[in-house]
């Protein structure tokens, strides 16, 4: 194992501490634990000889390019909030690994700009819409966004605000135009490298996403005067649909369709539930078969509402289509991986990604790391430094043949 692999793998364990839950890993959009993975890494990131600042968004951005370098640049980067109770690995392994690119560039024959991105948002767990950071540095941020409120009633505006930041100054998140291209360093948070012992893969494309929320409301009523056939219970109807969701899943290839969040009222053991709500998130390689099976889904739960004498509603959180990385910057991983003495795989992306943004603006490329048990969104997910010692030495050889370009 190398120095640099245990560095970058020692990091995220530490960065694992900083959050909002004692004993487990939760870090949110502009929550407190956010503010020190900022002066970790600024610490870092200085001590590289990067000028680091905190844009509109929250996103932490170090650039290195000292005089007579660029102003062409490479631009690294990953998330640095998590899912509740996550791993210590999705998105910050990203970014150390990116600062290990940062010391790799440095030692080129023609080293260029390279600017790092802790991206403030990606997951979209605080205010339900993924990639808050990554669309400001896109120029995607629809300012109707700040109205958005968290479950405790704080608008996007009054984080931002409370984290010290200027709503009005979002534009300053930009992407600056001497950019050249953008590159996510990430664990595949699958099976998929496990299984076939691979250290390393390029992702050739990102899956499309459609999250939504179905409430079914029926008739709350007392559980033991109510006869079964005068009932609208919401969450037997619910129930009955979510079954209907995996079953269309297990029957559809490599499309994944997940309830994740179930919320009942009034949830308590002795009255008929009124009122069930439930996520849907639907993703494929392909958006037909996506759209597809999402119109199947919306039309089971309607069928199943009419039977059962329940209203249904829908709220949308996301209709992502699938997106394809660079073709020039993916073969430049190959080669390297080739280069390197690693076979050149390649494989599509489940899991969503800043990448997906960023890939509207610039030519965007990933790699992925081997997931450690295929787990991830959660306590359990690892990579091992072998691995991380394995795309560095890929990154080598992708740095060679991309300062070969960036002139
Ligand atoms: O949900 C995802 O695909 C990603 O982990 N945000
Ligand atoms: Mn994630
Ligand atoms: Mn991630």
């Amino acid at each position: 194992m190398t120095d640099r692999a245990a560095r970058a793998i020692a990091e995220c364990r530490l960065i694992a501490t900083m959050t909002e839950e004692t004993g487990r890993i939760t870090r949110r959009f502009l929550t407190e634990p956010m503010r020190a993975v900022h002066a970790h890494l600024r610490v870092r990131m200085e001590a590289l000889g990067m000028v680091v600042r905190v844009d509109a968004a929250g996103n932490l951005r170090g650039l290195w390019q000292p005089p007579g370098v660029g102003p062409q640049r490479l631009v690294l980067g990953s998330h640095i909030d998590t899912v509740p109770d996550a791993g210590a690995f999705d998105g910050v392994l990203g970014v150390t690994i990116a600062l290990e690119w940062v010391t790799i560039v440095k030692q080129l024959p023609h080293p260029f700009a390279v600017e790092v991105i802790a991206f403030s948002e990606e997951e979209g767990v605080r205010y339900g819409l993924p990639y808050l950071g990554s669309r400001a540095v896109a120029g995607q941020f629809d300012p109707a966004l700040l109205t958005l409120k968290d479950s405790e009633g704080i608008s996007v505006d009054a984080a931002l605000r409370g984290f010290g930041l200027d709503p009005a100054a979002i534009g300053d998140a930009a992407l600056d135009p001497h950019a050249v291209c953008f590159v996510e360093v990430h664990i595949e948070q699958g099976p998929i490298l496990e299984g076939e012992n691979l250290s390393v893969a390029a992702v050739t494309s990102i899956v499309g996403q459609t999250r939504l929320t179905l409430t079914f409301t029926g008739q709350a009523n007392h559980a033991g005067t109510t006869p079964m056939h005068l009932r609208r219970d919401a969450l037997a109807a619910a129930a009955e649909w979510i079954s209907n969701v995996e079953a269309l899943a297990q029957r559809t290839e490599s499309l994944a369709a997940t309830v994740g969040r179930l919320s009942v009222t009034p949830n308590v053991g002795n009255v008929v539930p009124g009122i069930a709500q439930v996520s849907l998130d639907v993703r494929h390689a392909r958006d037909a078969v996506r759209i597809q099976a999402v119109e199947e889904l919306l039309g089971k739960a309607e069928a199943i509402a009419a039977r059962r004498g329940l209203s249904l509603a829908r709220a949308g959180q996301l209709e992502q289509p699938a997106v394809s990385m660079d073709e020039g910057l993916t073969s430049l991983f190959t080669a390297a991986m080739e280069a390197a003495g690693f076979p050149a795989k390649t494989m599509h992306s489940g899991a969503g990604h800043d990448a997906i943004v960023m890939a509207g603006r610039l030519p965007t490329a990933m790699l992925f790391l081997r997931s450690p048990g295929g787990i991830s969104h959660h306590p359990d997910e690892t990579a091992r430094p072998e691995d991380v010692e394995a795309s560095l030495r890929v990154a080598h050889e992708f740095l060679h043949r991309l300062s070969l370009q960036i002139r």
